[in-house]
C-alpha cells in the first residue's frame, strides 16, 4: 500500500509531541524529587545558578533542565533577565503538593510502569497475572499522590453530598468502610471532616496499610484505621457506608467484592464506587482521558486483577454498564450514577 505523505506528517508532527512528553516524564520526576518545582515557585523570578543554590544541585544540571522545562511551557522564561519563573498555574499543577491540580505523582507511575516493563511483557507471554504489590514502590506513592488532587477537589464538596442522606448520617456519626483504600488518603479527607464518625480502610497491601496508618497519625486523624484485608473477607457487618475509590476494577473477583460489601451494610447502607471516566463501547473512549487509563490499566489494572483469583480483568475503562452488571449480580437491586468529572464516575448503590 502506497503511503500518503501527508497523512505521514501529520502522525510525525503528533510523534514530536508525544517524544517531547515521553522523553519529559523523567525530567518531572527529577524537577518533583530535587525540589526544583516547589523551590522556584516560592523564590520567584530566579537564574539557573540561584537555582542551583537554594536547591543544593549542580548549575550546570539545573540550566539543562530549565531550558527543557521552558521548551515544555511548564516554567516561563525571561531571556533578558535570564530568569526562569512559574506562573500560579504551573505553580498549582507542579508545586502544591496538596492542592486540586497537583500532577507529578501521575508522572511516578511512569516511572512504575517503565522499570516494570519486563514483568508484564512475561505476562503478555504466559496469560498470568502481576499482582498489584509485585510492582515498583513509585506505584502506590504515585497513586496517593495523584489521585489526591481530585479527591481533594471532588470528594467532600461534591462525590458524598451527591449520595442520597450520606453526608448527615457522617455527621451524625457513622461506621465506613474503605476498601482497596492504598495509603488511605480518602479515608483520612473523610475522618477528618466528620469527626463523629469513625472510618476503617482496608487493603490487602500490607505496605499500603503501614503508609496509611503513618500518614493518618500525622494528620490526627483519631477515627481513622487500618487493618490488612483483603475486599472479600474484610471483617465487620454493620456498615452505614462502603466505599471502593479506582479499585474494583483492580480486583480479580469484583462480583465476589460486590456480594461481600451487601453482606456486610446494615439495611440501609449505602455503597459508594468511585471508578475511573469510560463509555460502555472502546470506541467511546478513544480520547486524551482513555489514552491515559488504558495504558494504566495494561500496565497495571488488568494484570492485576489477572493475579488474583476469578481474573475478570474488567479493565480501568469498564464502563457504567459492566460495573451495573458486577454490583447487581453481587446483590445490589439499586445503582445509578450519582455525580462525574472529567476523570471519574461515581456511582451509588444499595440493596
Ligand atoms: C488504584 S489503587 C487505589 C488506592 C486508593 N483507593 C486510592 O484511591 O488512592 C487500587 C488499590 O486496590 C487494592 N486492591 C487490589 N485488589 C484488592 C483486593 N482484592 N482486596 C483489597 N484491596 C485490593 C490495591 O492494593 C491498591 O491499593
Amino acid at each position: 500500500m502506497a503511503i500518503d505523505p501527508r497523512r505521514l506528517e501529520q502522525l510525525m508532527g503528533r510523534l514530536v509531541g508525544d517524544l517531547g512528553a515521553a522523553y519529559g516524564a523523567a525530567l518531572v520526576i527529577l524537577g518533583d524529587e530535587l525540589g526544583l518545582y516547589q523551590t522556584l515557585a516560592q523564590a520567584g523570578p530566579s537564574t539557573a545558578a540561584e537555582l542551583a543554590v537554594r536547591t543544593g544541585c549542580a548549575e550546570r544540571y539545573v540550566r539543562e533542565w530549565l531550558g527543557a522545562q521552558a521548551a515544555a511551557g511548564y516554567v516561563e522564561y525571561d531571556s533578558a533577565a535570564e530568569r526562569f519563573a512559574m506562573t500560579p498555574e504551573q505553580a498549582a499543577v507542579f508545586a502544591d503538593e496538596n492542592g486540586p491540580a497537583f500532577i507529578p505523582g501521575a508522572y511516578e507511575l511512569v516511572g512504575a510502569m517503565i522499570r516494570d516493563a519486563p514483568l508484564v511483557a512475561a505476562a503478555f507471554r504466559s496469560g498470568r497475572g502481576v499482582g498489584w504489590h509485585e510492582h515498583d514502590s513509585a506505584l502506590f506513592r504515585g497513586v496517593a499522590r495523584f489521585f489526591r488532587s481530585s479527591y481533594v477537589a471532588h470528594l467532600l464538596s461534591e462525590w458524598i453530598p451527591a449520595l442520597e442522606g450520606v453526608e448527615a448520617r457522617l455527621r451524625a456519626g457513622a461506621v465506613v468502610a474503605d476498601v482497596g483504600c492504598g495509603h488511605g488518603v480518602t479515608t483520612v479527607l473523610m475522618a477528618r471532616s466528620f469527626p463523629q464518625s469513625r472510618f476503617i480502610g482496608f487493603d490487602y497491601h500490607q505496605p499500603s496499610i503501614e503508609r496509611a496508618r503513618q500518614l493518618a497519625r500525622e494528620s490526627g486523624a483519631d477515627n481513622a484505621s487500618f487493618a490488612v484485608a483483603a475486599a472479600k473477607d474484610y471483617p465487620g457487618a454493620d456498615y452505614d457506608l462502603v466505599a471502593f475509590f479506582d479499585c474494583l476494577h483492580d480486583m480479580g473477583d469484583p462480583v465476589g467484592a460486590a456480594n461481600h460489601v451487601y453482606r456486610s451494610l446494615k439495611g440501609d447502607g449505602v455503597f459508594m464506587l468511585v471508578e475511573p471516566r469510560a463509555g460502555d463501547r472502546l470506541e467511546e473512549n478513544l480520547n486524551p482521558i482513555g489514552r491515559i487509563y488504558y495504558a494504566n490499566s495494561t500496565m497495571f489494572c488488568t494484570p492485576a486483577s489477572m493475579a488474583q483469583e476469578v481474573g475478570l480483568a474488567l479493565g480501568a475503562q469498564a464502563g457504567e454498564r459492566k460495573i451495573s452488571a458486577v454490583v447487581k449480580e453481587g446483590g445490589f437491586t439499586r445503582f445509578r450514577r450519582a455525580a462525574e468529572t472529567p476523570f471519574n464516575l461515581v456511582f451509588e448503590a444499595r440493596p
